[in-house]
């Protein structure tokens, strides 16, 4: 959501596909300007057409109706959705946005003070919403892919990661023929949106560092695993969720951080497959070249061969990026 001044810039996708109520006044930006597009009460079908017809991107809301807005969408998301009215590609539009909103300001909350039982609440909501769009359009995971921000942001690799490691553990244990819980996936999901809640108590100047950190500073950074299960700890979090802070740098041979230990639950196997494919494709400051998802796979499957990575939930996910679910 853009910041300016008194305006929020919201999606207007979700008011051109649904004919639900909403009590919020609707702005358009034109010529610098913030013009009142539409009130709640006189808000008409051709209101909605004219938005659709002139392909309109910029709408807005009042800064004070925020609270209102982000309501709107909870409440709406799961039917939207499920509409069959909405294509493919604007449910994943909405509902990346929608992530992206949810889990920024969960990260400046928690950057503040110790995590917040309200927007928690909110992130759950998300990962359920997440799980049950993802287990019905197995491929949205591509169309939503390409709508993931090259631009590094610790809250984007971490809504990125729990795209892909939800759709893993949907298509794995649909593979081994396993039955998967809601609870379980709503705890993977959660974990991995977390899985670095820690970094936002590593100084700013090193995660953003345009050079390779020095020894020192790539010590502070392994630390971000015991921060991350401190916070958590403040909100009595279940233990699949605690894992996936705790453990997710930890690999098979025990050469991982910051425990070394080898014993590593299959969850969050699944997870260290998910952040280390967005993390070896994401821009990083310190990166001159992106590398590509191709590049990606190739390191991934030598940690395999190095014994650090489960074997069978990598050939899991090869496999869904050779069904196309995921493109390179
Ligand atoms: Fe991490
Ligand atoms: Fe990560």
């Amino acid at each position: 959501m853009d910041m300016d001044s008194n305006y929020l810039q919201i999606q207007p996708l979700l008011l051109m596909l649904t004919d639900k109520h909403f009590d919020f006044n609707i702005y358009l930006y034109q010529n610098d300007n913030y013009i009142l597009y539409a009130t709640p009460e006189n808000f008409t079908e051709e209101h909605r057409s004219r938005l659709i017809r002139n392909g309109i991107e910029n709408l807005y809301i009042d800064n004070s109706d925020k609270l209102t807005y982000e309501l709107f969408i909870e409440k709406n998301l799961p039917d939207i959705l499920e509409s069959s009215k909405v294509p493919l590609q604007a449910k994943s539009k909405i509902l990346y946005n929608h992530s992206l909103d949810v889990v920024e300001s969960f990260f400046i909350q928690s950057g503040k003070e110790y995590l917040n039982k309200e927007s928690y609440q909110k992130m759950v909501a998300l990962v359920d919403n997440i799980y049950g769009f993802l287990e019905k359009n197995p491929y949205a995971i591509q169309s939503m892919r390409s709508l993931i921000a090259t631009h590094y942001r610790e809250y984007i690799h971490c809504i990125n990661t729990a795209l892909y490691a939800i759709s893993l553990l949907i298509y794995h244990n649909e593979d081994s023929g396993r039955k998967l819980r809601k609870s379980f996936v709503r705890q993977v999901g959660v974990g991995a949106l977390l899985h670095d809640i820690g970094k936002s108590k590593v100084h700013q100047s090193i995660l953003s560092k345009p050079a390779a950190l020095t020894s020192n500073e790539f010590e502070e950074v392994k630390k971000h695993p015991i921060y991350g299960l401190e916070m958590c700890q403040h909100m009595k979090l279940s233990q699949p969720v605690t894992q996936c802070v705790m453990f997710h740098h930890e690999k098979l041979d025990g050469s991982g951080y910051p425990s070394g230990t080898k014993n590593i639950p299959d969850h969050v196997r699944i997870v260290t497959i998910a952040d280390m494919f967005d993390a070896i494709t994401c821009d990083r400051p310190y990166r001159k070249h992106k590398v590509t998802g191709f590049e990606a796979l190739k390191i991934i499957s030598k940690d395999v061969e190095r014994g650090k990575l489960d074997r069978a939930m990598v050939a899991s996910f090869i496999r869904m990026i050779s069904q196309g679910m995921i493109r390179l």
